[in-house]
């Protein structure tokens, strides 16, 4: 069994869901924020929010920033220091082109002097532990061999490797061959990531490359809460485990809604993501229910079903 970590999924993983998750299942080694961003000349207060230490009790957390030169890397580092942490994870592989255009996220793999640049800085911090999520490349799968070289020259935690290209966004297959190179170049620890789903999904990996230091999930997470658990014991849970324990996280994701929103219609729009990727284990006429209801209570006629069966 290798370490599990859990990926930053932006509008997903914030830090109710966060520690909701790390009480009710666990089995998780970190779990990421989602990045933070330098905008309109500072830090929103939402992300700072989002990783202030008494809101991830009991969570052991990595905020990651994203950054395209040395200003706002020092900016957003300063930032998250100062909030006690000492680990930092740097994202090179977002693809959306809200980043990109920016020269931030996966656009940095198609310009290593940028890469360059952020790795001047990162030794500047020798209090912090940094780690580096990225893909294979932005425009093309090989340019990790120009980027790899400079990370090589650091003291990094992990490098972990989503093996499709920014400009791929998340369609098409993971490049597994590709991946491959990069494990055989690899010097750092290192995490893969990319369309794990099930207990299978890891084991495969596992055995395909034994000297991966970890395994991260996002999607197959948000979708399978209790995997983490479940592989953690090597054992599957029976599915009416899998349901209480999945409920009992729902009532304190409810909760939270409830505390965060005040009208009805607005908790419901925020408690649907609890769901959205929790497709291929609940039976599907009832997730049909859960995230078609137009009411607050046909939602919970919905949930009290689903808790039924
Ligand atoms: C909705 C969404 C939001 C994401 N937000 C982030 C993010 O903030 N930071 C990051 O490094 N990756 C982000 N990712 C990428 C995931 O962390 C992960 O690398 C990707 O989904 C592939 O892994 P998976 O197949 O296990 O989901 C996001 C992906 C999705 C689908």
């Amino acid at each position: 069994m290798k370490p599990l970590h859990f990926a930053p999924l932006q509008g997903y993983t914030q830090h109710a869901y966060r520690s909701i998750h790390a009480r009710h299942i666990g089995g998780v080694c970190s779990y990421y924020t989602p990045f933070i961003r330098y905008e309109k000349g500072g830090v929103r207060r939402k992300d700072m929010m989002d990783i202030l230490p008494e809101n991830n009790e009991g969570v052991p957390l990595v905020p990651q920033i994203i950054a395209s030169g040395a200003d706002e890397f020092n900016y957003l580092c300063d930032a998250i220091q100062e909030k006690g942490y000492k680990r930092i994870d740097l994202n090179m592989g977002c693809p959306a082109p809200m980043q990109t255009k920016l020269g931030r996220g996966s656009a940095l793999l198609s310009a290593p002097q940028f890469v360059e640049e952020l790795a001047r800085q990162m030794t500047q911090r020798p209090d912090v532990r940094f780690s580096v999520k990225m893909r294979l490349g932005w425009k093309q799968p090989d340019e990790w061999r120009h980027v790899l070289p400079i990370l090589h020259e650091l003291p990094l935690a992990h490098i972990t490797m989503h093996p499709r290209i920014g400009i791929q966004q998340y369609k098409g297959e993971v490049d597994m061959e590709m991946f491959r190179a990069f494990y055989e170049e690899c010097r750092h620890p290192l995490v893969y990531n990319g369309d794990l789903q099930t207990l299978d999904d890891l084991a495969r990996i596992e055995s395909e490359f034994p000297q991966l230091s970890g395994l991260m999930m996002g999607r197959g997470l948000l979708g399978n809460p209790f995997i983490s658990a479940e592989y953690a014991s090597g054992t599957e849970w029976h599915w009416a485990d899998r349901r209480d324990a999945v409920l009992r996280m729902h009532d304190d994701w409810l909760q939270f809604c409830r505390q965060k929103y005040v009208s009805d219609s607005q908790v419901l729009l925020q408690i649907k993501p609890f769901w959205e990727y929790q497709k291929t284990w609940i039976e599907k006429k009832i997730y049909k229910q859960l995230m078609k209801s137009g009411s607050f209570r046909n939602y919970m006629t919905a949930i009290q079903r689903f808790s039924n069966q």
